[in-house]
């Protein structure tokens, strides 16, 4: 359903300052290579066009998402009515604030590439982020859903958050205000967090040795490749792991489900809790086998499977 009116358009296409797109297919912003079109998709040229452009959309009521890396998101196969909002123009940027001998603090901007940002703070011997190693996605997009792995969460090593609210305010918000948990992190009561936009966040990170840090990173992205599907598009994983007894990849695999297929989707012979593209599959084809999953895994173990991925769109 359509949500744009031609006087939106209008004002859209003046408002953004940077570039507006109608009808962009998303599945050429999402690793899993579907999903149809956004009614609108704008790239902000700079912070302060963001800011004029979420506070215009808040006040002709318009509907807006932020897209990261669109690493962990379905899109449906007819689309996202209203407006799609990419930061990878805007929030660019890392930056070492302070260092000592013990400690650096360092600045990344949301639309940074998370492997940027790791390969960043490996080079100056900054130790904590190579668990990140491997993790597609942009830093924002990585503290939003407190991206992790067995060695180590966004939350442990993130110190604060600046967001932008609708009204253009820039608030800062520590660690200790947010609640966080496994894949997710949520902001306070007070801050209004559907709407805020995550700007930034500041990271602090050991002294280390740059050497023994790469040494490390080799061995973590090859346990990566060994383990999980990294050669055919998907979402990482697609369900949570539940908070006790067996993972999720474990119980799909137990219930027999790998190399289950549906249209162009398949459940990986590699990991069972990624589903890949093979080359034509549809958000209608990966939406089929989640539910197949969902059934058998519930059928068999009595455990009801929450998906990680986002599902967005109509
Ligand atoms: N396993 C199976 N069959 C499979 C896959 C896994 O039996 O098909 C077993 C493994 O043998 C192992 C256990 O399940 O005993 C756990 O597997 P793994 O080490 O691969 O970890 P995971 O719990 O499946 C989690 C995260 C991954 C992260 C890895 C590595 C979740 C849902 N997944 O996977 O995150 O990369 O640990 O630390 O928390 C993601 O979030 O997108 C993601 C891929």
């Amino acid at each position: 359903m359509l949500r744009l009116t031609a006087d939106d358009r209008k004002w859209l296409s003046g408002a953004a300052g940077g570039s507006v797109c109608y009808g962009e297919p998303m599945s050429r912003h999402t690793t899993f290579r579907v999903g149809g079109p956004a009614e609108a998709f704008v790239t902000p040229a700079t912070v302060s066009d963001l800011s004029l452009l979420i506070s215009g959309l808040k006040e002709r009521k318009l509907p807006y998402r932020i897209l990261g890396g669109g690493t962990n998101l379905i899109v449906r196969d007819n689309g996202i009515p209203g407006v799609v909002i990419r930061l990878q123009q805007c929030c660019r940027g890392i930056t070492v604030e302070s260092s000592n001998s013990a400690q650096t603090a360092l600045t990344a901007m949301s639309g940074e590439n998370l492997q940027k940002l790791c390969v960043f703070a490996m080079r100056r011997g900054f130790q904590g982020l190579n668990f990140a190693l491997g993790i597609p996605g942009t830093v924002g997009g990585a503290i939003r859903m407190n991206a992790g792995t067995a060695l180590g969460w966004m939350s442990d090593v993130l110190e604060s958050l600046i967001v932008l609210d609708p009204s253009g305010r820039m608030n800062t918000i520590s660690k200790a205000d947010l609640r966080v948990a496994y894949r997710s992190m949520v902001f306070p009561d007070t801050c209004n967090a559907p709407e805020n936009i995550i700007i930034s966040g500041r990271f602090v990170l050991k002294s280390g040795d740059a050497g023994a840090i790469k040494s490390e990173a080799r061995k973590i992205l090859q346990q990566r490749r060994q383990r999980q599907p990294t050669t055919l598009p998907s979402a990482g994983c697609i369900f949570k792991n539940p908070s006790t007894g067996k993972t999720a990849g474990e119980l799909i695999d137990l219930a027999g489900l790998k190399g289950y297929k549906v249209g162009g989707a398949e459940i990986s012979l590699k990991h069972a809790n990624f589903i890949v593209n093979t080359g034509r599959a549809t958000a209608s084809d990966i939406l089929m086998i989640m539910a197949q999953v969902r059934r058998i895994v519930y059928e068999k173990f009595q455990i009801s499977l929450e998906p990680e991925v986002i599902i967005e769109g109509e």
